[in-house]
């Protein structure tokens, strides 16, 4: 029976005995990074400085959200805006694993500066035991390269700290809940953010795209499960999809984009079951999202697939 209380007194020592100097953590904000931070903190105090990389590709509201959250666990932090570097790099990518390579590369250059400016040796990371899992060993087994494990330059030259490598999602959960982080019931959210829930070209036009219609799939399935009328999905968000077709918007002809809901109930994320959402709740979020984007969006669609064969993300 996993004890969070005694895996954070253990992990608080091994990080302060790990780090001699001074040490960076990638925050996204997330479960697994926010935990990280705070037992790092908690060892090494103002020796760890939480970087908060806005990539361009996070969600609604989601920097000023983390700004406030690690005001509040009195974790030393710093916000970089570095979403010029991150769509300048990524434009004309579409092949899901360069992408992941590049939002890794990406983020580790900038660790890298960030981690040199402040004087830092080591390297603090929100892997957890699915990451290592499905980016396979040695080459083989690659489901999909989990920015935080796959994308790591061989020549990075800071030392890994991995508090949490060996927990599955649920037990991340558990020491969050001990910490008294309140995302701890939050659902994930992919290191390369909404660029792996944008298929095909990443730009700053199809990313607004996406992260609007995450945001109504999130708020609709939310208000949905709290007024009762489903259960609240393991995980549940919106990609757009490289395609396009004909419609109607307004009296005029659009070639407009598709836009997918995607809803999963799971425990470890390795295998999931489609969450089904209720048909009225679907046609919410579909006229919601095509009133928003007329112009843009005039196609929404329901993925039925469970994982496997598909995986949860689209790339
Ligand atoms: P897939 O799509 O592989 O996703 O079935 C399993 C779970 O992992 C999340 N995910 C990631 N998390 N870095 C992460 O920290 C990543 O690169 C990454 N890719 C997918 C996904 O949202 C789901 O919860």
């Amino acid at each position: 029976m996993f004890d969070a209380g005694s895996f954070v007194t253990d992990q608080i020592a091994a990080v302060s005995s790990k780090v001699k100097g001074k040490a960076i953590i990638a925050c996204s904000g997330g479960v697994d990074s926010t935990v990280c931070a705070v037992i790092a903190s908690k060892a090494i105090g103002d020796r760890l400085l939480a970087v908060y990389v806005d990539t361009g590709l996070m969600r609604k509201g989601e920097t000023e959200e983390v700004k406030g959250m690690m005001s509040e666990l009195n974790v030393n932090f710093k916000i970089v805006d570095a979403s010029k570097d991150f769509f300048s790099h990524l434009k004309g990518v579409t092949e899901p694993e360069k992408k992941r390579k590049v939002v890794g590369e990406r983020f580790i250059r900038c660790f890298e500066k960030e981690a040199k400016d402040f004087g830092a040796e080591y390297l603090v990371q929100g892997t957890i035991a699915p990451d290592v899992i499905e980016s396979g060993k040695d080459g083989k087994g690659v489901v999909k390269s989990h920015h935080n494990v796959g994308g790591l330059p061989k020549e990075m030259k800071l030392e890994l700290v991995e508090p949490v490598i060996d927990l599955y999602k649920e037990e991340v959960r558990q020491v969050a809940r001990h910490l008294g982080i309140r995302v701890s019931e939050r659902q994930p959210f992919p290191g390369p953010g909404l660029s792996v829930r944008c298929l095909g070209e990443v730009t700053p036009e199809n990313i607004e795209i996406v992260r609007e219609a995450c945001y109504i799939v999130e708020d609709e399935i939310r208000k949905a499960a709290k007024g009762g009328k489903m259960e609240l999905p393991w995980q549940y968000f919106a990609a757009l999809l490289p395609i396009r077709s004909v419609g109607v918007h307004n009296d005029e002809r659009v070639y407009g984009r598709t836009v997918v809901v995607r809803a999963v109930l799971t425990k470890d994320a390795m295998t999931a079951k489609c969450a089904q959402i209720p048909f009225a709740v679907l046609e919410t979020i579909s006229s919601r999202i095509t009133r928003t984007m007329g112009d843009r969006v005039n196609r929404v669609v329901y993925d039925i697939t469970d994982k496997p064969p598909a995986t949860i993300e689209w790339e």
